[in-house]
């Protein structure tokens, strides 16, 4: 019997990389993508068979990442051009003769589309996957429990987190319940034509995020308010693009109207146990957030 092999895009940032160690303990076959081999090889225990370099902006690197691959992992960074990147990951492989894509997406995708909302980047590349004639699973997360990470030179250094939410709250998901849902899919057909849409075991706004994190570090953790016109100046004055401006304000937006307020079983019924809490990743984390004296 061949061995099958999964190839894994996005696999040095934070959801990938998880989606690999928890591959390699199952013993699976694995071929982790990257635009920038080197730095990868230096900073893991790959072998030099596992890595390959790949780049989904540009489709002739992508049937090399693709030979021999059985099934993918598909995973964009967030921005106005993973539409197209995830369009030429699909149509390279439904060449290559891959069997199944399991792709990250995000919550709310295909809901009452408008072409302004951060989930809307995600609606083209769903409908590639599930069009494409393999077999697929589409994983919806919530927002990461790890965005917390942004707070925590703040935390560290005692200022106030900034709360760009107000009170919208959101079932924030473990990236390691994401990753591990990810491998179920990639290693069983029992997943396939599945949407899931994963959230934690509860929905928490920013402040009730800080105070998770307040309890844990046994210390305040203060909050400031920031209105939107002030996140988009921000934004802006950061170079960022005008277009992830937008759908980042307009994302926002919902979201303080309570757009992503709600959980889900997702995560129970592949994984067989609950979702893990926040509480739980800042227990993991906390080292992030201490200031060491
Ligand atoms: N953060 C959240 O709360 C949240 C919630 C729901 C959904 N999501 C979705 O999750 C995804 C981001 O996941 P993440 O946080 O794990 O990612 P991440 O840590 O930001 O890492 C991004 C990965 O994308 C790869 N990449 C970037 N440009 C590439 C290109 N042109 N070709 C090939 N690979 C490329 C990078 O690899 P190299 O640099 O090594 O090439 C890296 O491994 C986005 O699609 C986002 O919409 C995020």
């Amino acid at each position: 019997m061949l061995v099958a092999m999964i190839l894994i895009t996005g696999a040095t940032g934070t959801i990938g990389s998880l989606v690999l160690s928890a591959l390699r303990q199952h013993g699976a076959e694995v071929r982790t993508m990257t635009r920038d081999p080197e730095r990868l090889a230096a900073t893991s225990a790959l072998s030099a068979e596992q890595i390959v370099r790949g780049d989904l902006d540009q489709p002739e690197s992508l049937p090399a990442a693709l030979a021999g691959v059985d099934t993918v992992f598909l995973l964009t960074a967030f921005g106005p051009r993973l539409p197209e990147q995830e369009q030429n990951l699909v149509a390279a492989a439904t060449t290559a003769g891959v069997q199944r894509i399991v792709k990250l997406s995000a919550i709310s995708t295909g809901e009452d589309p408008t072409g302004t909302r951060p989930a809307d980047w995600h609606l083209p590349g769903e409908q590639a996957v599930r069009g494409s004639g393999l077999a697929w699973t589409v994983l919806r997360p919530a927002g990461f429990a790890s965005n917390a990470l942004q707070w925590a030179e703040s935390v560290r250094a005692g200022l106030p987190v900034p709360n760009t939410s107000g009170t919208g709250a959101q079932g924030v998901v473990d990236p390691r319940d994401v990753a591990e849902v990810a491998t179920a899919a990639l290693l069983s057909p029992e997943h396939d034509g599945t949407v899931y849409t994963l959230t934690g075991p509860e929905t928490l706004s920013v402040p009730d995020q800080t105070a998770v994190l307040a309890a844990e570090l046994d210390r305040p953790v203060p909050v400031v308010e920031v209105d939107l016109a002030t996140v988009r100046q921000q934004m802006l004055a950061a170079g960022m693009d005008e277009s992830i401006v937008k759908v980042t304000e307009y994302g926002l937006d919902q979201f303080r109207r309570g757009d992503a307020d709600f959980v889900t079983d997702d995560v129970q019924r592949v994984l067989g146990r609950p979702a893990l809490s926040f509480a739980a990743w800042v227990r993991e984390h906390r080292a992030a957030f201490e200031n060491g004296d």
